[in-house]
Order: structure tokens, then C-alpha cells, then sequence
């Protein structure tokens, strides 16, 4: 009997391992469960991954550039998206031939921004091509009819063929290729599935030379598995310029978009936008719309200056104790780590005079911020001081310092724009590290301003 030519692996879907036989978990990156069974009729041409033809270059691609004055010529070309938001978390607008994923939970708003970002781009002289490997052309257009982008530089399509895809791009010759979602693109020589490993390695090794080879930058959607990673293999991270995750709790209507690696700019900025009837309009000043509601009842409410990449932002932290007759309160946290609450918890209990250990602790950051700054410690420990001792905090105090073990509070990062946020907003007084203090040796404090310099966390409970 003629054996079977196809040749069948198994391929890790977290790291992209293959393995002759299935197994439980694997070896390589640890992941549990996560062997898919693949075709494979032939060996890949390529090892790793492919960046699809390099014919059409038009300089000679291995070529080295020596790094002296003639390199500042080569200056990266940045396309304005249209939003101030997107512009900044892109590190100063999309640069050409960048290759940039954008990953986000279904239905948070993917499409809506670039389509809107497409709209932006034309109003810059930038042609756009938006091709959707889940919506067909109508869809597509009605959308971007409802929010309201005309323009005849940009163009929709519908298609997962990449080899269609990049037969478009390179005949379109584009500025910008909008791959809407990386998941949904196949290529046809390949025998896996369309989203699996192999499949999204490859596709997105065509469509990085495409970005490289042709200058045209282009963004992909990624979707993302339940525990918020992207889906696919962690090399397709590795091989985009950027990478932009777009979240937001959906009970409330903002959303944000954070960047989590870019080779253009500041890694953790943070673009805020809100998704309303008419689309997502970015938010210009994110630290009124997360104050706006804070009542007049500011028993355990402590504001918190945080810093979100260069951004200042502040938020409102509350927190609530009840005592409880269980032997293991409950700690409960929205928005900060809550090992980190442990931690707090543990300090304030031994260097202040406060019984946390029987009772049940509440965190909560308003608005579904999450903070994983150290320096919020001090607006927690705030907070839990106030409404454990049914203390008043004032309204316009700010807070912001990392508490350490043995009580001591130490100096943060970025002193200056977090006050001066604060100052632009009204707050009238400002409980920082003591260390801080020469950092602020240069900067003129408004004499109806007072800052309060601590040590130690016993100097907090003096103050509130
Ligand atoms: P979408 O961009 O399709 O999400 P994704 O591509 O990330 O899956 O956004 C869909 C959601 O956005 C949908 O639930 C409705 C909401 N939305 C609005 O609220 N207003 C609008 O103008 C648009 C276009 C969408
Ligand atoms: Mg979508």
C-alpha cells in the first residue's frame, strides 16, 4: 500500500513549537493543552519566517548603511491619523512603512478605529486601503458611511487570500494597508487552518515585507484569547514595529489604547477615546472625564496623580472596610494588584495603629482603570486610613509615593508633570516623598499650594 504523503505535525498555538506527536503540555514554553493537529505536505521553503518576495525593492535590501552624518537623511515619514490620541500612542503619528498590530477583545471598537483612523489619514493625502477578512465591502461601507468618511482615497475590500491581498496592496500602491484581523487571513499553499500558527506566522511574514520592501505601513488586527493575550504565536509581537492593545470595560463607554512595545516611541502610553453614537472621539483631557462623577461623601476616596507613558492622569481611588468575624477577610480589588493590597494592608497594620486584620478590605479605581504603578500605594493607604478611621479626606489633596516594608515611603518618577496635572485641575495640596523634594528645587509652587513632604507612612496618618 502507498503511504500517505501527507505528513501530519502538531504545533504549539503559544510559541509556534512543533512536535511529531500530540502533548499535554509544552515542552518549550509551558503552555497547557495547546497542540493543534496541522497538514504539512512539504517542508517550508524558509526557515523562520518569510518576508514574502523581495523582487521589488528599491534598494538593495542587505545592503548596510554606515552610521555617520549621511544618516540623518533617512528621517521617518509620519503620517497624521487625524486623532491626537492615536497620533501619541504611535509615538508621533504612523510612521511609513511601519508595521503595526493592534489587538483588543471583540466588539471593543478594532474596526471602528481604524476605519476612523482611514478617514483621518485621507484628511493628511494618505491613501488607504482597508481590507476586512470579516465583513464584506457593504458592511464595511455602511459603517464608514454611519460615521461619516468619505473620501476617495480610501478604499474598502473584503478578502482573506493574502496572496490576493498583497496582489492589491502592491497594484493599489497604498500609504497605508489596514488588515482587518490577521486571524482571518490564509494562505492557500499552506494546509493549516486560517488563525492557526503557521498560518498567522506566514501571513504576517508577507505582509512585513510588504511594509518593509514597499514602504507602506501596515496595521493588523489581532484578536485576542481569554486571558487577553493576543491570539497566535508570540512571534507575531516580536515581529511587528508596534504593538497597540485596545481595552475597555464594557460597562462603561470609554475605551483605551495602550502601547505595549513600539520601536518608534514611548512603550505604555495611553490614548483615551470614548465610544459614543457617532463613533469613538478621543477624550483630550482623560483626568476630568475620571473625576467627573466624584461625589462630596470623600470618606475613603483618595485622588491618585498616575503617570500612563509621558501622560499624567489622575483617578480616584476608593476603598471601604467592614469588620468581619471571619478568619480569612476578604480582599477585594478593582484596578490595583492584589497582592500589592496584601502587601499595604500588612504595612499599614503594623506601623499604624489600625486593626486591618479583621476585617474585609475593598479597592476600587473608578472609571476600570487599571493602575500597576507603585507609586498609587500612598492614595490606597489614604484611602483605607480614611474610611477605617471615618476621616474626612480633603478634596483637593492629591496623592502619589510607593510605600515599602518597613513603612517608608519612597520617591517616584516624573514628580513635576504629576503635580502640574494635578495643578492644572485645581488641587491645592499635594502629599508626596520626601525624596521627591529635590526634584522639585526648580519648579515655582503657586503660594496658595502646599506640598507635604513624608517619610514614612506615620506621616500620612498625621496629615489626613
Ligand atoms: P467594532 O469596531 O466592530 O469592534 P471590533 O472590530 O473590535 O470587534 O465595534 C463594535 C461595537 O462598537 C459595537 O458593539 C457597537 C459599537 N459602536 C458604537 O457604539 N457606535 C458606533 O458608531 C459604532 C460604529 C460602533
Ligand atoms: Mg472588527
Amino acid at each position: 500500500m502507498a503511504k500517505s504523503k501527507n505528513k501530519t505535525v502538531y504545533t504549539c498555538q503559544n510559541c509556534g513549537a512543533q512536535r511529531p506527536r500530540w502533548e499535554g503540555k509544552c515542552s518549550d514554553c509551558g503552555a497547557w493543552n495547546s497542540f493543534v493537529e496541522e497538514l504539512q505536505l512539504e517542508e517550508p521553503k524558509t526557515r523562520g519566517w518569510s518576508t514574502g518576495s523581495v523582487e521589488k525593492t528599491s534598494t538593495s535590501p542587505g545592503k548596510p548603511v554606515s552610521l555617520d552624518q549621511s544618516l540623518e537623511a533617512i528621517k521617518l515619514d509620519r503620517f497624521d491619523t487625524g486623532y491626537e490620541e492615536l497620533n501619541r500612542v504611535l509615538g508621533g503619528g504612523l510612521a511609513r512603512g511601519s508595521f503595526v498590530l493592534l489587538g483588543g477583545s471583540p466588539g471593543i471598537g478594532k474596526s471602528t478605529l481604524l476605519l476612523q483612523m482611514a478617514g483621518g489619514l485621507a484628511g493628511d493625502k494618505r491613501k488607504v486601503l482597508y481590507i476586512s477578512g470579516e465583513e464584506s465591502v457593504s458592511q464595511t461601507g455602511s459603517r464608514a458611511h454611519r460615521l461619516g468618511i468619505r473620501s476617495p482615497l480610501i478604499e474598502v475590500g473584503s478578502e482573506s487570500n493574502l496572496h490576493n491581498v498583497m496582489e492589491m496592496a502592491r497594484h493599489k500602491k497604498p500609504d497605508v494597508l489596514v488588515v482587518d484581523s490577521i486571524q482571518t487571513m490564509y494562505l492557500s499553499d499552506l494546509q493549516a487552518a486560517p488563525g492557526s500558527v503557521s498560518q498567522v506566522r506566514e501571513c504576517a511574514g508577507h505582509l512585513m515585507g510588504l511594509a518593509k520592501q514597499d514602504g507602506i505601513a501596515v496595521i493588523l488586527i489581532g484578536h485576542v484569547t481569554k486571558d487577553g493575550s493576543i491570539a497566535g504565536p508570540k512571534v507575531l509581537e516580536h515581529m511587528v514595529d508596534c504593538v497597540l492593545s485596545f481595552d475597555g470595560d464594557t460597562s462603561y463607554d470609554f475605551r483605551l489604547l495602550r502601547t505595549l512595545k513600539n520601536r518608534f516611541g514611548a512603550a505604555h502610553e495611553l490614548g483615551v477615546f470614548q465610544m459614543n453614537s457617532k463613533g469613538l472621539e478621543e477624550v483630550l483631557n482623560p483626568s476630568e472625564l475620571f473625576l467627573e462623577e466624584r461625589g462630596d461623601q470623600l470618606i475613603g476616596s483618595a485622588v491618585f496623580a498616575s503617570m500612563e507613558g509621558t501622560r499624567p492622569l489622575l483617578c480616584e481611588v476608593q476603598a471601604l472596610t467592614l469588620s468581619t468575624n471571619m478568619a480569612m477577610p476578604r480582599r477585594t480589588s478593582l484596578g490595583i494588584d492584589v497582592n500589592r493590597l496584601h502587601l499595604l494592608t500588612a504595612v499599614l497594620d503594623r506601623h499604624l495603629d489600625v486593626r486591618l486584620a479583621h476585617n474585609d478590605i475593598f479597592i476600587n479605581v473608578v472609571g476600570g482603570l487599571k493602575l500597576v504603578e507603585p507609586a498609587a500605594d500612598l492614595a490606597v493607604a489614604a484611602a483605607i486610613l480614611s474610611t477605617e478611621g471615618r476621616r474626612d479626606l480633603d478634596a483637593k489633596t492629591v496623592f502619589f509615593g510607593e510605600i515599602g516594608l518597613t513603612g517608608e515611603v519612597r520617591g517616584v518618577s516624573f514628580v513635576e508633570s504629576r503635580i502640574k496635572e494635578a495643578d492644572k485641575l485645581g488641587f491645592q495640596h499635594f502629599v508626596i516623598p520626601f525624596s521627591n523634594k529635590r526634584h522639585l528645587a526648580d519648579m515655582k509652587i503657586p503660594a496658595d499650594k502646599k506640598i507635604s513632604y513624608i517619610k514614612n507612612v506615620r506621616d500620612l496618618s498625621k496629615i489626613i
